[in-house]
């Protein structure tokens, strides 16, 4: 990595190349791209010297390391498969933001969602947990001009068992639906998780019914909601598959190896799954709710990991006559060992599972969850904690939803008021109930329940 005083040196020189091409009245594209790298530059930095960069003032030494170097953004893996980062604070999504090509959540488009649906935004939104989107302008848009749309989320079931990760997206999707009234598709892709995993057709088929049962126990509409299986539903519907056939002939090998990353030993099932994926954001794939329409706007709630897919589905929709699908895109959920990884299902003690004891709950915050605290209270009094990593304190960001009370417990952590231990005990008291409310819930809904939300039919939809 470059030091502060080399950065320094090259952004000062890349200064006056664009101020250089702006004087020779250079085109507009070297123009565009010589601000992008000054851009980029300035970002860099910001992340490595805490200081915004101003010409003229070489960096200054500082003694505080907490704010110092960020790891090199090489180290963020980010692909539908794997999500890795070996930074304590988890992926740096700024860098992501510009490495995918996004737009930020600014705090303008959280002010005009409150303004259009005169409800107070989420707090995912207010927190930046949904942090970044595509068109959701557009969205609001049309739906300020009387033009609805729909909303499409998904879940891969890969085991019976959820975990409070898993939530994130269906908690969010299921204030969309209330705050902006409607429709709602969720696909289940049993077929994506039996293409990609040692597991057998009907295991995946019976993880996709259990795990609606946990979708269904967020509060749906069942007026309003369509959960399908991909095994069943793309037999069903001709007007579904013939999506399907549409996006995998506008799209090419080439272009999902280098979205994917698929190599001549994958099989030819994982290749064309992308578009399994990409033809629930056109309308007309549901003729039972939208009868032949394909213009009715489709806006994606979805982890960013799923990004490549809506990529690749923005990018053949105009050339098959349909819309693109908007986009609101969540961060990852931490594992209680840290913010490196995204939980795994398959490790119970990596995470809360929606189906965990109050007691289980206790006993793996109080051993599992990664602490940003000093190791003696001696130490932690003086110094305070560092609640950026603490992974209790994020897990709360999550899931408390008052405001103040969340603050005073970032502020009382960091001064060394309050203790580690005192710190999971909130996680524990807000994670008890949230998780036995749940499970009541859960309870309630019966196989005919299941069937009801499952079958194709009408939904209410105004458009
Ligand atoms: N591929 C996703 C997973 O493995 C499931 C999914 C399908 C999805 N369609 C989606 C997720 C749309 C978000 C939005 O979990």
């Amino acid at each position: 990595m470059s030091s502060p005083m080399d950065l320094y040196e090259q952004l000062t020189a890349q200064g006056l190349a664009v101020r250089h091409i702006k004087a020779q009245k250079g085109n507009k594209a070297e123009v565009e791209s010589a601000v992008q790298l000054l851009l980029r530059m300035k970002e860099d930095y910001k992340l490595l010297t805490g200081q915004d960069y101003q010409a003229g003032r070489p960096p200054t030494h500082t003694e505080d390391d907490d704010a110092g170097p960020a790891e090199d953004d090489e180290d963020d893996q980010v692909n539908p498969w794997n999500v890795s980062t070996s930074s304590a604070k988890g992926v740096d999504y700024d860098k992501l933001i510009v490495r995918f090509g996004s737009c930020k959540i600014e705090q303008e488009l959280v002010d005009r969602i409150a303004r259009v649906t005169g409800k107070t935004p989420h707090h995912f939104l207010r927190r930046g947990i949904f942090f970044s989107h595509r068109d959701m302008h557009q969205i609001l848009d049309a739906y300020e001009s009387r033009k609805s749309f729909y909303l499409y989320t998904g879940r891969g079931p890969s085991s019976g068992a959820m975990h409070v990760g898993h939530l994130i997206p269906f908690l969010f999707t299921k204030w969309l639906q209330d705050v902006f009234d409607v429709p709602l598709v969720v696909q289940m892709t049993d077929d994506e998780k039996y293409l990609w995993k040692d597991l057998s057709l009907e295991d995946c088929h019976r993880y996709t019914l259990e795990n609606a049962r946990d979708i269904i126990a967020c509060g749906f509409d069942p007026d309003k909601t369509f959960i399908f299986s991909d095994l069943d539903y793309m037999g069903a519907s001709p007007s579904f598959y013939r999506n399907v056939v549409k996006v995998q002939k506008h799209v090419t090998f080439n272009q999902v190896k280098g979205i994917f990353g698929f190599t001549d030993s994958d099989c030819i099932g994982k290749i064309s799954f992308p578009a399994i994926q990409a033809a629930p954001s056109f309308s007309n794939s549901f003729p039972q709710i939208f009868g032949d329409r394909n213009d009715v706007q489709c806006l994606i709630p979805c982890a960013i990991d799923q990004d490549p897919y809506f990529r690749m589905t923005r990018d053949v929709a105009p050339r098959i006559g349909y819309l693109k699908p908007a986009l609101l895109h969540s961060t990852f959920f931490p594992a209680l060992q840290g913010a490196q990884t995204k939980m795994s299902a398959s490790d119970a003690n990596s995470s809360i599972f929606l189906t965990d004891t109050a007691k289980q709950i206790k006993n793996k915050v109080n051993k599992h969850a990664f602490s940003g605290g000093k190791d003696t209270v001696e130490e932690h009094r003086k110094l305070g904690g560092n609640p950026d990593v603490d992974v209790s304190f994020m897990y709360l960001t999550f899931f408390l939803e008052d405001d103040e009370q969340l603050e005073k417990i970032r502020q009382d952590y960091r001064s060394g008021a309050l203790l580690t231990g005192e710190l999971k005990k909130c996680l524990i008291e807000t994670l008890q109930p949230m998780i036995a409310a749940h499970q009541e819930r859960r309870k309630l809904v019966t196989d005919e329940t299941v069937r009801q939300f499952m079958t194709p039919r009408k939904l209410l939809f105004n458009c």
